[in-house]
């Protein structure tokens, strides 16, 4: 064996044996775009709602070790009882999305479209890839957070109270969800946080029905319609299924859409010798692919993001030896408070 495989294999046994040490006092959750050692080693896997749900409801583990993004592992760590920690393995594993809807934007963007319309009129919707604040901001004002998973379920929510939703920051998860209810494209405007009232007229505010905070995934905004008409010249059998961060040219032209959750039980229930390709994170299709020998697994485009791939064997270990004291994911008090109220709604849905 070659001299990383074998520090690997102590890795892995190392961390085996503080898991049985720990037993449920120990709870690592590893979201689907993780390495596959990883999601090997860990308790739970999941999409960022079901790995949020599990938190939330968890009574046992003094220990929640996040195996994700950033953001994922705070809004654990705001769901977390009093007595539970959680750790991320990388403090640095972060999201550009949720980089690109900074607090004092969003504050200002918000206090110029309810000078406009008045605060009753609009509902906020964060996606789950945001930070606390921002999840802060939409509590104080009576919204909800929503995943990939949820997200129809959320506006349909909102719908019910106000008048016009504020979704941030994907502008294409919020795009494929308006459209999936019906709202139609010149009822949804675009915020860019760079340029006067978000690039939009006083009127053009009054009418819309959705604002989209201008953000979005690097990861899943490779993907495009051309990959998508090569796919289908050569493989004229094969489904295609994405995520609900491309963008809709991609979401329309595709068989199937869904959060990584859904993506994974798509193709667990394709039938066998079925032809299936992806528009999501590579780390997932290429699991998918060895766990699935029946079935042929073929990424739409190889996209990769570097900071899911942050976590691995080195970085879990030294979290697991010294659990409890390194890289612990907190939340200011009053930040944890309203972010807390926006989660909870979300989970309430
Ligand atoms: P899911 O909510 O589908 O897990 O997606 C999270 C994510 O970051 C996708 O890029
Ligand atoms: Fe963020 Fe995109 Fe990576 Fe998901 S895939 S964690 S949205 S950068």
């Amino acid at each position: 064996m070659e001299d990383r495989a074998v520090e690997d294999r102590e890795r892995i046994d190392k961390i085996i044996k503080i898991k049985q040490r720990l037993g449920n006092k120990l709870l690592i959750l590893t979201h689907h775009y993780q390495r596959k050692e990883i999601v090997d080693l860990g308790d739970h896997r999941g999409d960022s709602f079901a790995l949020s749900q599990r938190a939330a409801r968890d009574q046992n583990a003094r220990h929640i070790i996040f195996c994700g993004v950033h953001f994922m592992a705070e809004s654990a760590a705001i769901l977390a009882k009093e007595n539970q920690v959680v750790q991320i393995p990388d403090m640095n594993a972060g999201c550009w999305m949720a980089d690109m809807a900074d607090s004092v934007l969003v504050e200002r963007a918000w206090n110029q479209v309810t000078n406009i319309t008045g605060e009753t009129a609009v509902m906020p919707l964060v996606y789950m890839n945001s930070d606390a604040h921002i999840k802060a901001h939409c509590g104080r004002h009576g919204g909800a957070v929503c995943t990939s998973s949820n997200a129809s379920k959320a506006f349909e929510w909102a719908f019910g109270q106000r008048e016009k939703i504020f979704f941030f920051p994907d502008e294409h998860l919020g795009r494929n969800t308006a459209f999936q209810l019906g709202i139609q494209r010149e009822e949804i405007l675009v915020w860019d946080p760079e340029k006067p009232l978000g690039g939009n007229t006083t009127a053009a505010i009054k009418c819309a029905r959705v604002f989209l905070w201008k953000g979005h995934c690097l990861v899943h905004t490779r993907f495009n319609p051309q990959q998508i008409l090569n796919m289908r010249t050569h493989f004229p059998k094969a489904k295609i299924v994405v995520h609900p961060e491309c963008t809709n040219e991609v979401v329309r032209q595709s068989d199937a859409v869904g959060s990584t959750s859904f993506i994974v039980k798509y193709v667990a229930n394709a039938p066998a010798d079925s032809t299936l390709i992806i528009g999501t994170e590579i780390n997932l299709i290429k699991r998918l692919a060895i766990e699935y020998p029946d079935k042929k697994i073929l990424p739409l485009f190889d996209s990769f993001c570097p900071n899911m791939y942050k976590i691995n064997l080195k970085n879990l270990l030294f979290c697991l030896e010294n659990i409890g004291k390194v890289n612990i994911v907190t939340v200011e008090e009053t930040i944890k408070k309203d972010a807390f109220i926006a989660l909870e709604n979300m989970l309430n849905l």
